[in-house]
């Protein structure tokens, strides 16, 4: 059963933040499955990383590309399982469309799991493009939304 949040706040990391990039990390390994030492490589080189914060408690995470195209390009988007489902999500994803306003790109993109297609179909959310991916024997999908 979900958490219940009483303060949400979400704001781009700055390099003060350096332990706050370990809470980052393990929420997006945790729902994501995937490994520490790589979510922490692209992690420590990436200034566009957005933490969702519940008090001082981080509870959700993305982190982006500026592609030189002005797409920006979301690596990765993870909810704290215990706190999915009480807006952290979205509220995430709202900042990183609103940062990517704020330094005047104009398209926001990524590739995600078939099954999360729904979920960013209601924010707005197109689908581009879809394939199998022969690393992971998932169906991907890749979708986009324009920034107005
Ligand atoms: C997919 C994922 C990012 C969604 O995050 P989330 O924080 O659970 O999403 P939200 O709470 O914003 O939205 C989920 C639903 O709960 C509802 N909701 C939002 N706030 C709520 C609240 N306070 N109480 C009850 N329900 C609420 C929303 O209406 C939403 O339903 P909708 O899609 O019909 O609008 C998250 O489940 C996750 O990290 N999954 C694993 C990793 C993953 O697959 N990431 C995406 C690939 S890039």
């Amino acid at each position: 059963m979900a958490r219940k949040i009483e303060t949400l706040y979400s704001r781009a990391l700055t390099q003060r933040d350096m332990d706050k990039y370990f809470e980052v990390v393990n929420i997006l390994e945790i729902s994501h499955r995937a490994t520490f030492n790589n979510l922490y490589d692209e992690i420590k080189n990436v200034k566009d990383t957005i933490a969702s914060f519940s008090g001082n408690q981080v509870v959700g995470g993305l982190i982006g590309s500026r592609l030189n195209s002005g797409i920006y390009f979301v690596r990765f988007l993870g909810v704290d399982p215990r706190f999915e489902k009480n807006g952290v999500g979205t509220l995430t994803l709202n900042r990183a469309e609103n940062f990517s306003r704020e330094i005047d790109f104009d398209r926001i993109a990524f590739e995600t799991h078939f099954r999360n297609v729904e979920w960013y179909q209601r924010r707005g959310y197109a689908r581009f493009d879809e394939f199998q991916s022969l690393r992971s024997n998932d169906n991907r999908v890749i979708l986009s939304k324009e920034l107005v």
